[in-house]
């Protein structure tokens, strides 16, 4: 199973995702591709001898967002892959994009969705109120952040928690659940069916 994986910035669910493939045979990440300037995850991705691009988008230059999507197609299709991992990947995607990569296209996302889509959802979670916060991985459709839920990991909220301790105990929850769910993938126990919900070929 050939993985590219797209990040923003410290990339520590890619490093995850890297050192539990190294442990699985089947699983090479071929490439790791950032959007950001500010990339310290590709760093580390190159000193794993892991081929790293950093493909920023130009919007001084009057880049569209189509085009710069383009490019990216383009840059992730020289890979072959047969998944691409977003892992805190902070750019909204093309319908374009999205429909070009659908079944192998998945992200995690810091709640438990459909709860608090969108940005700051440790925010969001204190705000409500909520007694159980956590992370869902799921395929990518072009609505942001509704794609069909693969898994989810769930954490309490505490009474004393920050957005900084809530954040902390669900990345942790994030770096266990990314990687057994690429195992899933790689092993074909869970795909996108012809109807657009996650299929089990067996009770995980
Ligand atoms: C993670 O919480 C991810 O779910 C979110 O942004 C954070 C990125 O962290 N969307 P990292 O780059 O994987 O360290």
């Amino acid at each position: 199973t050939r993985v590219v994986i797209l990040i923003s910035g410290r990339g520590s669910n890619m490093q995850a995702l890297v050192r539990a493939a190294s442990q699985m045979n089947n699983v090479n990440i071929v490439a790791v591709l950032s959007h950001s300037l500010n990339s310290d995850g590709l760093a580390w991705a190159r000193t794993q001898g892991i081929e790293t691009e950093q493909l920023v988008y130009d919007a001084a230059g009057g880049q569209t967002r189509a085009q710069y999507d383009q490019l990216l197609c383009q840059h992730i299709d020289r890979y072959q892959p047969d998944l691409v991992l977003l892992a805190g990947f902070m750019r909204i995607l093309s319908d374009e994009f999205v429909q070009h990569y659908s079944g192998r296209l998945v992200n995690i996302h810091p709640s438990l969705l459909p709860l608090f889509p969108g940005m700051h959802t440790h925010q969001q979670a204190l705000d409500a109120g909520v007694r159980v916060h956590g992370c869902s991985v799921h395929y990518v459709i072009p609505a942001l952040d509704q794609g069909p839920i693969i898994a989810q990991a769930a954490v309490p909220v505490l009474s004393d928690d920050t957005v900084q301790t809530l954040a902390a105990r669900v990345l942790q929850m994030e770096h266990k659940l990314y990687p057994k769910v690429l195992e899933w993938l790689a092993q074909g126990q869970v795909f996108l069916d012809p109807q657009g919900k996650v299929g089990l070929t067996q009770p995980l």
